[in-house]
């Protein structure tokens, strides 16, 4: 079943190209039906029009608090027919105004192994930190910062020498692969939630698929 997606956007946008490029190559069966930014020069801005996807600036500045930008947010999706939203590089947290619009149904991309290092630049906690082996995660998002229940992680080897950029771009590339496999998943309808017990954390289940990346798919 092809998803609609919206993507939320603060910068330079490479998940969503690698998104973009996943649904040209047939990949990904999913349609990008909007891209809202809100800066108005985020570069991702130009992906999405050079793929011919429709934009949206929603500068937060302009909303008095989080929960009415995100009402604004949650109209823009609802117009354009978006029924998933990927949170790309979107530097801004969202209030149960946009969670409870699309229930389990917005996805984070996070650039280390949660529940380790969440919130900014977790590349350069890693480092800071002396981790080894840090990654990503894909994950459904809640009310609180990086969270939410896992979908999917890759992890990624810290190299002796490494500087926080090195280290980014060694774990960009990975991000790339594992967003697209979890849009994937819950293009395929793959994924099952069960509500959690009282105080306990909702259950993931993917039918059928290796939730780590580079690890084979259980038969
Ligand atoms: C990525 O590292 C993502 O994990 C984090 O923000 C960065 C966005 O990069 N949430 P891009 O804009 O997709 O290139």
């Amino acid at each position: 079943m092809t998803i609609d997606l919206g993507v939320l956007i603060s910068g330079r946008g490479s998940n969503l190209g690698a998104i973009l490029d996943a649904v040209a190559a047939g990949s990904l069966d999913a349609r990008v039906r909007v891209v809202i930014s809100n800066k108005a020069g985020a570069g991702g801005l130009e992906i999405a029009r050079a793929a011919g996807v429709p934009t949206v600036v929603i500068p937060h500045g302009a909303h008095p608090d989080r929960a009415s930008f995100d009402a604004a947010l949650v109209a823009a999706l609802r117009e354009a027919g978006a029924t998933c939203v990927v949170l790309a590089g979107f530097m801004r947290l969202v209030t149960p105004v946009l969670l409870d619009a699309f229930p389990y149904r917005v996805v984070n991309i996070h650039p280390s192994l949660l529940p380790a290092f969440p919130g900014v630049d977790a590349q350069a906690q890693a480092l800071a930190y002396g981790a080894r082996i840090t990654g990503c995660t894909v994950h459904l998002v809640d009310a609180g910062t990086d969270t939410g229940p896992v979908l999917a992680q890759a992890a990624v080897p810290v190299l002796e020498g490494d500087d926080r950029d090195a280290l980014a771009a060694r774990i960009l590339a990975r991000e790339h692969e594992l967003l697209v496999l979890a849009l994937g998943w819950l293009a395929q309808g793959l994924v099952e939630i069960e509500a959690g017990a009282a105080g306990k954390r909702p259950i993931v289940r993917v039918r059928g698929a290796a939730t780590a990346l580079g690890i084979e798919a259980p038969r």
